[in-house]
């Protein structure tokens, strides 16, 4: 784990140090044209009715003014976009904050993107409060993939995590409502915060399964952006790994016993259907929107994390990024070793990139955890997904203390 904490660290730490020059423009509109693997849209909505203390995503109180004035540059900022994405067949993940805080304004930015681009399918994330039977109903025959912020059915745990913007009653209802009309019906769970009761976290997917859920996303607790680390040591108690392992395994049979299967380290799923992250598969993706991450072959562009600058910047017809690097080859084999193995399938092909000192080292390590399936690697057992889990949430750490110093410099 400190090797993945060191790793995603100096990363971090040199994106941070980074600007965006005209010179990264120009490498853009290269990769743009030859990048052959683009196959997903991010598109960040920060807007929330009261945002949870214990988020580690960019997003900000709704105002009804900002948000028109944002909806109206992600619109401009997309249609920037697919002048040079011609006409590759994308998914849409939007995402948030809640993209569902106002579904007028998010049906004007589904129905450009779908007027712009070959869509495959598209995924949203969603607050319990912002689903009743009208908004639904909007939604659905557009969107495949509905993502529902439960974190836990217990009213301690939602006070603990600073969680005021649902009831328990309006989760359950969301859920069971949603189940008639999305295909994958997605509901997110907490889990891992110091202490926490893991049996009443099964509990509540067991519930929730009950609904018409049939994917579970159990996120492990990691820092958020109101508190430091020391801070949410000091709130939350100190992680426990012996703890988090017996937690992870508790799940992991849990779901598999009701016929839940992995589709990544963190996601269960009754059959086939689209998955959370959508970095998982490794390929390159544009983010769009305050704070959006875009990686496009070897470029990483960060967008700025202000929404009065973002919304300023586009307005004027210019794209809003803050920060630019260039991946090394070692860098971007790495990293697209860790998203396919947290998808739970690594291509040899991806190993065979690295340098032949790393690739018998790894090799070594990879086959006490993985075995060989035909050209891919696959975790063995349930010990490897904790160990590739923990990996992902150290990654995640690192990137949540990245959007703590953009936010803190007003990038
Ligand atoms: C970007 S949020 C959007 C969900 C939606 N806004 C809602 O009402 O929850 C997606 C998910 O990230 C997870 N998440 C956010 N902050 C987290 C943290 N600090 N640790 C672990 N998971 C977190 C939560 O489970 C949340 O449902
Ligand atoms: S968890 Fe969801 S509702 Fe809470 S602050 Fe984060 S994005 Fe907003």
């Amino acid at each position: 784990m400190n090797i993945a904490r060191k790793i995603s660290k100096t990363f971090f730490e040199e994106l941070l140090a980074s600007n965006f020059t005209q010179e990264f423009e120009n490498i853009l509109k290269t990769r743009l044209e030859n990048v052959e693997n683009i196959s997903t849209l991010y598109v960040h909505i920060p807007f929330c009715i009261k945002p949870c203390t214990f988020c580690c995503f960019v997003r900000y109180p709704y105002d009804e003014t900002l948000y028109k004035a944002y909806v109206k540059a992600l619109k401009r900022e997309i249609e920037m976009f697919s002048s040079y994405l011609g006409d590759r067949k994308l998914n849409v993940y939007i995402g948030g904050g809640t993209p569902t805080i106002d579904v007028d304004g998010l049906l004007e930015v589904i129905d450009t993107i779908l007027s712009l681009f070959k869509v495959g399918e598209i995924s949203v994330e969603a607050n319990p409060h912002t689903l009743n039977i009208d908004t639904i109903k909007a939604l659905a025959g557009k969107v495949d993939r509905l993502s529902i912020g439960v974190q836990s059915l217990r009213k301690q745990t939602l006070a603990r995590i600073g969680r005021r913007n649902h009831t328990i009653e309006e989760a359950v209802n969301s859920v069971k409502l949603a189940s008639s009309y999305f295909k994958t019906v997605n509901v997110d769970l907490l889990w891992g915060l110091p202490k926490q009761d893991v049996d009443e976290v099964v509990e509540d997917a067991i519930k929730l399964i009950g609904l018409g859920a049939n994917q579970i996303t159990f996120y492990p607790a990691m820092p958020g952006l109101d508190e430091d680390v020391v801070l949410f040591k000091r709130v939350f108690g100190e992680t426990d790994f012996n703890e988090d392992y017996v937690s992870y395994k508790k799940i992991y049979i849990a779901m598999t016993r009701n016929g839940f299967y992995p589709r990544t380290a963190w996601h269960f799923q009754l059959g086939q259907g689209l998955i959370d992250e959508y970095i998982v598969s490794g390929e390159s993706y544009v983010g769009v929107g305050v704070s959006s991450i875009s990686l496009i072959g070897d470029l990483v562009l960060v967008n700025t994390f202000n929404v009065r600058k973002y919304v300023d910047r586009i307005g004027s017809g210019k794209f809003a990024f803050a920060k630019a690097k260039l991946m090394s080859d070692i860098e971007r084999t790495f990293y697209e070793m860790m998203m396919a193995s947290f998808s739970l399938s690594i291509p040899e092909s991806v190993l065979e990139r690295l340098p032949k000192r790393y690739q018998i080292l790894l090799k070594l390590v990879l086959s006490k955890m993985f075995r060989r399936e035909g050209a891919f690697y696959k975790p063995r057992n349930v010990d490897a997904m904790f160990i590739i889990s923990e990996a992902m949430r150290t990654f995640l750490s690192s990137l949540s203390w990245f959007r703590k110093k953009m936010l803190r410099a007003h990038v």
